[in-house]
Parts: C-alpha cells; structure tokens; sequence
C-alpha cells in the first residue's frame, strides 16, 4: 500500500547517481507494497532547486527516466554531494488514477518549495483542501496527499520563525486518517522530516564507528493540552476559517550522540529496503516526529502522555540480505514456496522439542493461564491470513475445548461485535500493518480483550501493540501473494493448541500425534514440492479456462478457500473454494464437463462424504482433478488427473495439501503472462481500510 523510501547522507560524499541509484534500489524492495507509479525527489544540479522525477508504472519505468535525464544532464550523474537529502516513493492509488502527475513526491508549488511521499489515507482531505484553495491555493493532482504538501508551505508562509520540525507537527495536527510521510524542502537543505500515524515508517542509521548509544530520547513538546485541542484545530465540516497555530515545540540539544560526523540516514516503510545498507534501525511509533538537522537524528513528540517512553530503542535487525534477494528463482513467489521445508523448521524452532514432545511457546507462556479461564478464542484476519485461522479452528475447538470465532477483520468491525473482557483475541497478519485487522485489534483492546499477535513482522503495529504474541518466524515474504507465511502460521496456531492441551490427560494420545507430525513436516513437504513438473501438467490444461472450482470439507476445506484465493489473486481467473457439503446447496448448478474442478479427498473423518461429493460431480459427467492420500488407488481410480501428497495426522494434512495449490496458481499465472510476484490492482501490505 505505497512504499517510502528516503536517504540521507551527512558529510558522506556520494554522486548523484550513486543517490539516485540507491533509492531506486530502496524503492524496488519496496515494490511489493505497490507498484502502479513511482518517483524521487533530489536537489536540483546547482542545489537551489528540488528536482521531481515520476512516472506512471513499475519502479523499472522510473529507473530508466532517471538514465534519461541523467545522460541529457538534467541531473549531473557524476556530481558528488556531501550531504543530500532525496525522497522516493512506489505507489499503490487510492486517490486518482496512476498517472505522473498523482505520484509522489506531491509538491507544494511549482518552485517545489516542500515535496512530500505519503502512504496511507487522509480521510478529511476534502476539508482541508477547501480551506488550502479559500486561501489561493490551486491543485494539480487528485491526491489527498497534495494537500499535505500545500499545508505546510501554507503554514511556512504564515510562520516563517517556525522551524522544518515544527512545521511538520502543525500539519499533523490537521491531518486525520492513516499516514507515513517524509518531508523535503528547499527551505531547509539538508534537513529531513518524516513521521507516521497508522502507517508504518522505520529509521536506519549507518556510521562507520559504532554508535554510542542503544537508544534516542524522546523530546517531548510543553503543551500538555495540545492533544486534548487538536481536534478542535481542525478544519471540518467544509468550513473555512483559520487553523489556530499550536504553541511552538522548540525542544532541541538532545540530539543523538554518534561519536563520527559522517552519517546515513535511510526513511523507509519496511526493513527489506535498509537491511542492504544497515541492520540499526528504530521504529517510529504513531505522532513521532522524526527530524535530522546538521546530521543529527532527534524523535519528537507534541505531548507526554504518563505511559509515553523517554526513549525509542535502536534494534538490530535479524535479517539476512539474501532472505530477501530472489536467487536463483525467477519470482519471489516461487522462492518462497520453495523455501517451506526451512520456513516451517524456523517456526518450530526452540518451541517443539521434538525428543521430549514438548510445547513452549516463549512469548505467550505467561498469558496461558489466563487464556485457560477465558470465554472464547477470537481469530481476527484478513485474506491469506484468516485461512490459517479456518484450518486451525477445528483443531483448537478440541485442544483448548473452549468456543473459537474464525473472523474477517472488515466484517467484525463492520458488525461492531460485542467483546468483552474475558475474550481472548488473536490477530493474525503476515505484515502485522493491515489497516482492518490493526483497526480490530485497537477495537477489542479498547473493551478489555486480551490480544494475542500472530505475526511475521518484528516491530510492526500488531506486533507492538498486542499483549502477548507468537512471531510465526517465515523470513521475509516478498511475494504480494502470501505463501511461506500461511503454513507458518498455521503451525503457530497448532503449537498454540498443544501449549493450551498440555495438562489434558485425555488429549496426550492426540498431541503426541500432532507433535509427531509436526516432526516430519519438513521432509513430506519435500515431497509435495516434487510434484512441480506434474502440477505444471495440469496448468497447462488449466490457464485456458475461465474458472476452476476447489471442494473439499473438514480440515481440508481451508485449502480450498485459499487455493482459490491464490488462483484469483495471481491468474485473474474466477475460483471458488466450495465446501463439499454445499455443493448440493447450489455449487452443483457450476457443474458440467466444461466446468473444471479440483477436489481434495483424503482418507480423514469425512472421507466418505468427500467421496459422495466426488461421486455427484462425476455424474455431471465432469473430470475432476484430485488431490489424495500418497497410495491411495482406490480413490485415484476415479480421476485420470490427480496428486498425491503424504500421509499426516488429519490436522496437519492442509499443510501438504495447500502446497500444490500454490505451486498451481503459479504455473497458471506464469502460463497466462501474469505479474506473479505484483498482481494487478493489490499490494502485500494493505494499510487502508
Ligand atoms: C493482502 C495481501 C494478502 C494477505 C492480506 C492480509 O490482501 O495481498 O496476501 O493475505 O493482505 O495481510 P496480512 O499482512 O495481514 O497477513
């Protein structure tokens, strides 16, 4: 949902094409966040003016702009900068068309005097921009983001004593909605402004010494009422009156102690898009105003609230630069279902010991008791996310025997369900950013829940703002389309299960079994991925088609909803995951010998109503492709096509059996000509509601 990407560097010399060249490279890691149009800003040849160059597209569309107007000299590649602030931006549209002209950098006026990337929705943009245009203000663009662009040069004209900081925390306090945001401007070279509500934004810093401290104080503003106020500064109800300029917070000195001048500062909306360049990084929390001026970062804050930290921790992160290079796979899709043996091994591992058949998960040991004594299980998500929460939901209602609520996080909210206390919600999301399932998660902590994260992101919202939680351990997922995340996530909620069943004497039989299974996960998983060649068979016969139905039941039936859903979001095919059980309730009607069906029966507790289903399909004289049990010939007689997977315990089974699902919507896309690892219209991280 739009990626941002800025780049500093203080008395570190670089060429301008060395800038452009790394915050292409940013914007590319980005890519995945959205990718209908992309820009930069840089200063201009001789640095008394911000050059914009956009274009509607890839980030690859950009790249060769940028060669272009270096090799016609609009921007002298080879000139070196001591220190530069340039700000970029890969864009996934919510407000207009992909075009130039509504790709970021937004700008200000037409001597650029502030430039501005955004991600995430100003929701009362309209307001503000009937003030902005009351006060001779013209737009160019269809973006809410314009407008932020146009505030602050507005507010600069108004206060022209108020620092590039300050400035920024006026316009925030105008701003409702989801925002990340950097600023540039020619007013104040060499200075950067970034800051974020709802949206996530992190900061990198690069020195060539080590740096001197672990964490950044945060300087807080004096007035305790400006939070309380702000509201009421806004402007609203398309009324055009003044914006009431708030006391000035002109908090300094306490600047970031790093013991060497020269320093890089990376702005970005996710660490794919630093780890390449630093592994020091501190994420911004919602209304930090981050700063840097003379080279030195600061973290601001208008208001203390009494649980407010004094200081924003600088981590390191984990990750490896390969985790996020593709290889030698052709999309990162394909690496990432590729990479499931591993991928599940590092959720499992230091919490299933396999030689003493034991649980732990360290993250939310503590909380165990009190989700025992709790009223039910919620599992809140979205997409790819909430089909981990179907396939884990029939397991979880016999291992912890309390009522489990499988929800869309849209529709929960959408319902505004009753939550109380004593309801244990879990919020599942690859990202740990997703506007809906985040928004749902502030919704049941307001009432008292407790909120458990389930997430592949440290550091991200979920992340930070759950009580407890399991980090499902996937390694970076690129690809829009999720894949290595759902099976880790799946196995997060099992564990979940075994940890909550652990003093259960009349459930040992069965988590010995789960455990087991869990043990050789890694090795059948191998063995599913075997099936590519086959599986590219079928694609084959399949990307003709319009359609393809996916039935199955029990703990397979999330397989289908999410087999579909891979089948739509990457070939543009309609696919339906239907409930075997429904089938007589209406699906029948989709069937003839035209219709292509892929059905999963396998020999578990609802093997003979799988059976009836295949049965009835057949009689419409359609061929369905089957997914079965390793040797099982009796039921593969009754298909000319079908996949064997392994044996495993019942619950596990969509583990293996979701694989080849994965591995055929890829083929599919792939055959069709489609962008696998960016599918049209969507991004991975979808931070609007
Ligand atoms: C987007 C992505 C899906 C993902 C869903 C939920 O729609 O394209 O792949 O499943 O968001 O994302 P989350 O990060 O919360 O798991």
């Amino acid at each position: 949902m739009c990626g941002i990407f800025a780049y500093m560097n203080y008395l570190t010399p670089k060429t301008r094409k060395e800038i452009l060249d790394l915050l292409v490279t940013g914007l590319k890691r980005l890519e995945y966040r959205g990718y209908d149009s992309a820009g930069v800003a840089v200063d201009s040849n001789d640095g008394k003016d911000i050059v914009l160059v956009k274009r509607s597209g890839k980030v690859l569309m950009l790249e060769e702009a940028i060669n272009l107007a270096c090799d016609e000299g609009k921007t002298k590649a080879d000139s070196e900068l001591y220190t530069h602030v340039g700000i970029a931006h890969t864009r996934w549209a919510t407000h207009g068309m992909p075009s130039e002209v509504n790709s970021h950098p937004q700008r200000s006026d037409a001597e650029h005097s502030f430039v501005v990337v955004h991600n995430g929705i100003i929701t009362n943009y309209k307001d503000v921009k009937n003030y902005l245009e009351s006060k001779g203000h013209t737009f160019e663009s269809e973006t809410d983001t314009e407008i932020i662009a146009k505030l602050i040069y507005h507010l600069y004209r108004e206060h022209p004593n108020y620092s590039f900081r300050e400035l920024v925390e006026q316009v925030i306090q105008q701003l409702e909605g989801a925002f990340a945001l950097a600023f540039k401007s020619k007013h104040f070279p060499d200075e950067c402004v970034t800051t974020r509500r709802g949206s996530p934004l992190l900061v990198g810093i690069k020195t060539k010494t080590r740096l001197a401290t672990d964490h950044i104080p945060i300087l807080y503003g004096k007035d305790d009422n400006i939070a309380s106020n702000h509201q009421e500064h806004r402007p609203r109800n398309n009324s055009v009156h003044d914006i009431p300029v708030l006391p000035r917070n002109d908090s300094t000195s306490e600047f970031m102690p790093v013991d060497d001048k020269e320093v890089e500062y990376f702005f970005a909306s996710d660490a794919s898009a630093v780890i390449e360049h630093t592994n020091r990084v501190i994420y911004l929390e919602d209304d930090d105003v981050a700063a840097v001026k003379d080279g030195l970062l600061s973290i601001h804050r208008l208001r203390k609230t009494h649980d407010d930290p004094h200081a924003r921790e600088i981590t390191t992160l984990k990750m490896e630069i390969q985790q996020i290079m593709k290889g030698n796979y052709e999309y990162f899709m394909q690496k990432e279902i590729f990479e499931q043996p591993e991928s599940v091994i590092n959720t499992m591992r230091g919490r299933v010991n396999f030689e003493q058949e034991k649980v732990i998960l360290g993250g939310i040991k503590d909380y165990i008791p009190e989700i025992k004594r709790c009223r039910r299980l919620m599992l809140i998500a979205c997409g790819t996310s909430y089909h981990s929460a179907v396939a884990t939901r029939q397991l979880l209602e016999e291992l912890t025997e309390l009522p489990v609520m499988v929800e869309l996080a849209s529709d929960f909210l959408d319902r505004g369900t009753p939550i109380f206390r004593d309801d244990v919600c879990f919020f599942i999301s690859q990202s740990g950013e997703t506007a809906d399932t985040l928004m749902a998660l502030r919704y049941c902590k307001g009432r008292g829940a407790l909120i458990v994260g389930v997430t592949n992101t440290v550091g991200s919202s979920i992340c930070r703002e759950s009580h407890c939680g399991i980090h499902i351990n996937a390694g970076p997922e690129i690809g829009v389309a999720s894949t290595k995340a759902y099976t880790s996530q799946f196995i997060s909620l099992v564990m979940f299960g075994l940890v909550m069943s652990e003093d259960r004497i009349s459930l040992q039989q069965r988590r010995l079994e789960i455990i087991r299974g869990l043990a050789q996960l890694e090795n059948q998983i191998r063995k599913v991925l075997e099936l590519d060649a086959k599986v590219y068979k079928l694609a084959e016969d399949l990307h003709k088609y319009k359609s393809l139905l996916i039935m199955g039941r029990g703990f397979n039936f999330a397989t289908c909803l999410e087999g579909a859903l891979k089948v739509k979001e990457l070939t543009y095919m309609h696919s339906e995951g239907i409930m075997a059980g429904e089938l007589k309730h209406g699906p029948l009607a989709l069937v003839d010998e035209l219709m292509p069906v892929l059905m999963i029966v396998l020999r578990d507790p609802v093997y003979k109503k799988c059976m009836n289903a295949l049965l009835q399909v057949k009689a419409r004289n359609c061929q369905p492709i089957l997914i079965c049990e390793e040797g099982d010939t009796e039921t593969m007689d009754h298909s000319s096509k079908s996949l064997e997977v392994p044996r495993t315990v019942d619950c596990l089974q969509g583990i293996l059996t979701v694989i080849p699902m994965q591995l055929l919507a890829y083929h599919i896309a792939v055959l069709r000509g489609c962008n696998v690892d960016c599918p049209r219209n969507l991004a991975k991280s979808v931070t609007v509601e």
